[in-house]
């Protein structure tokens, strides 16, 4: 299963918390006064036992019925307000958090789609859904209430205390007693805590992967009959979180269990030492009575540490696996205006380009070692090799999907690592082998492409993609496509991808075996119009039948990472014999109907990534 691919250092809870502040900054002034109102709040409730006191020592002693309705009514409007009060930090903070967790939910989104493609296939999808949902959502709780109610207890059993030993310091001493081994407890409690908070909240990213790779892939699990094996693995996993969810759970009820029972001894023997003062006459009923309500009233501030600490830690864990995300490096952009030409050669060149992916082991050799290419300005290049030569790695370099490693990419002159990326999108338009699309209308999908296209573009760009089926579907353009637009064929989707690439009207386009899902026809009628385009264009594209490398100029063989040859078709099938391997498997397939071979092919493409 995926582990985490960040390896995660020691901080402290605190350290990492703090790391919120920023996000915090802007509410602070509604923090500290939701803060400060529930102080009041709470120690207006340690009010109460002095309130009993005066009525017990007092009107109750003194057979004084006037004075216990007028107690009565203190104890109420100290509850309603106490009441108030609490409702009052609730309203000043309920707003600013929802706000603080969708800044921070933008700013993950924002910084993803920024993370270069590399970041991409390294990290499980599960594990980036689950830190913007879930651990986002334990952030604004824990900002709404174990952050606060931290402190406010902590004052409140301090001021609380310092009641006590007004009172009757030698039973305040008695409640004290438990205090050294509690904290003692809860320490350890935090330690253990955060290791098992960490791995459920991990095991959870697990368990989303697991849910979004069969819901996407559905048609395969059922196609397979493969639900045994997916439910087998769902529920491992599930079985998994489930057991550390439990750690967790026995855990908290350990400390939990102190947590009562040490203090409720405590009170029990100050109640047995203080009748025995009261018996004595060292104390009076009513002072022994304020006494003990104080200590009952404090029960839930120190109870509650708990599980306030258990949320702090969770909270803890939840900041730093969003700022695992975070602080993983965006892309490099360069900031110049991208003038900066390099060379006078116009068209796209590749010189000396060398990749490695990240994540390939260093001792083996790099997908692409030394690519040498020159495409004209307007000339059209097939680029053809076998599967797994590089094809797709070589395309995705010219949008800069993936940095060379080496040598570089010049387009009429300039380096693309230079570029602004903006500037790049605008010049160079990809389709890939995968059309993938949004779960959007058909028209935005395809308006993708470019900026400020219009109605004229969108139509135009259809019908060079030979895509006019979309004016059939049940609303047109405006038919909303589903999630990847899997209700459309494969074939309707690679034409819709390619009206995108082509709506733009960009200088250079790259397209990596755009036409392999059509049918023969289709296939030539797509590329009599793609021909059009392609002649004001210079253009890459990826072909694995020779009807594909028909649409180009001259013929590049990729193959043992570099480009071993380049012609015309004709050329290359005389000189090369990998070449003319390559398109005779292919030329059957594109004379008879089956077209399996190339199909074979893309098959099988696909699944070596
Ligand atoms: N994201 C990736 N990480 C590591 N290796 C990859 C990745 N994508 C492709 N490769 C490897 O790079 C090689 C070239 O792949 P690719 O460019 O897709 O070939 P082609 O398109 O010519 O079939 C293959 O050996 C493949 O395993
Ligand atoms: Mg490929």
């Amino acid at each position: 299963m995926p582990e985490t691919p960040a390896e995660h250092t020691d901080r402290s809870a605190v350290r990492s918390l703090l790391r919120l502040w920023p996000y915090v900054r802007p509410i602070r002034l509604r923090l500290f006064s939701a803060a400060f109102v529930a102080v009041l709040a709470s120690c207006l409730g340690l009010v109460i036992p002095l309130v009993l006191k005066w009525m017990v020592d007092g009107p109750v002693a003194g057979r004084d019925p006037g004075g216990v309705w007028l107690g009565a009514l203190y104890l109420l409007l100290l509850g309603l307000a106490e009441a108030g009060l609490f409702g009052l930090r609730r309203w000043l903070v309920a707003r600013p958090l929802a706000g603080v967790e969708a800044s921070m939910r933008a700013d993950l989104y924002r910084h993803m789609q920024r993370l270069p493609v590399a970041f991409h296939d390294r990290w499980p999808s599960g594990q980036l859904l689950s830190r913007g949902t879930t651990d986002l959502t334990l952030l604004r709780m824990f900002l709404a209430f174990p952050l606060t109610f931290l402190f406010v207890n902590a004052t409140t059993i301090l001021v609380g205390f310092v009641i006590l030993f007004d009172q009757a310091w030698s039973l305040g001493l008695v409640l004290l007693a438990p205090a050294v081994p509690l904290v003692i407890l809860c320490s350890l409690f935090e330690t253990k805590y955060s290791v098992a908070a960490r791995g459920a909240q991990d095991q959870v990213g697990d368990l989303t992967t697991v849910v979004e790779e069969s819901v996407l892939g559905i048609r395969i699990v059922k196609g397979f009959g493969r639900h045994r094996s997916q439910a087998l693995a769902f529920h491992a996993l599930s079985r998994r979180l489930r057991g550390t969810e439990l750690v967790k759970a026995r855990l908290l009820a350990g400390i939990w269990a102190l947590i009562t029972t040490l203090p409720e001894l405590a009170i029990g023997a100050a109640l047995v030492l203080g009748t025995v003062q009261v018996a004595d006459g060292a104390l009076s009923a009513g002072t022994l009575v304020a006494f003990l309500s104080t200590a009952l009233a404090l029960r839930w501030p120190v109870e509650s540490i708990g599980f306030l600490l258990a949320m702090s830690q969770e909270s803890a864990t939840a900041t730093e696996r969003y700022f695992e995300v975070m602080d993983v490096a965006q892309e490099r952009d360069a900031d110049g205006d991208g003038r900066a030409r390099v060379s006078d050669e116009p068209g796209m060149v590749f010189e000396g380009v060398e990749f490695r992916y990240p994540d390939a082991d260093p001792a083996s050799a790099p997908v692409l070692a030394r690519v040498d290419l020159r495409v004209r300005p307007g000339e059209t290049m097939a680029l053809v090799g076998a599967t797994g030569s590089g094809k797709t790695t070589l395309t995705a370099l010219v949008p800069r999907l993936h940095e060379v490693t080496a040598g570089r990419i010049t387009l009429d002159g300039e380096d693309i690592a230079g570029m602004a990326r903006p500037r790049l999108r605008e010049l160079v338009s990809v389709a890939f082998e995968e059309p993938t699309l949004f779960s959007a209308t058909v028209g935005e999908n395809v308006l993708m492409g470019a900026e400020g296209a219009g109605e004229e573009e969108l139509r135009r760009a259809l019908s060079v993609a030979q895509a006019d089926f979309v004016h059939d579907l049940p609303h047109g353009l405006d038919t909303q496509v589903g999630e990847q637009g899997l209700s459309l064929s494969g074939g309707q989707r690679q034409r819709l991808a390619l009206a995108r690439a082509v709506v733009g009207r960009p200088r250079f386009l790259v397209l990596d075996d755009p036409l392999s899902a059509l049918d023969v026809h289709t296939e030539t009628r797509v590329e009599a119009a793609l021909r059009q385009v392609l002649a004001r264009t210079t253009a890459v594209v990826v072909a694995h039948r020779p009807s594909t490398v028909m649409l180009a100029d001259r013929v590049a063989l990729l193959s043992g990472g570099r480009i071993s040859a380049v012609g015309t078709h004709q050329e290359l099938l005389r000189t090369s014999a990998e070449y003319a391997w390559l398109m005779s498997g292919a030329t059957e397939a594109g004379a008879g109907q089956g077209s399996s071979a190339a199909e074979d092919a893309t098959a099988e493409e696909g699944s070596t990534r």
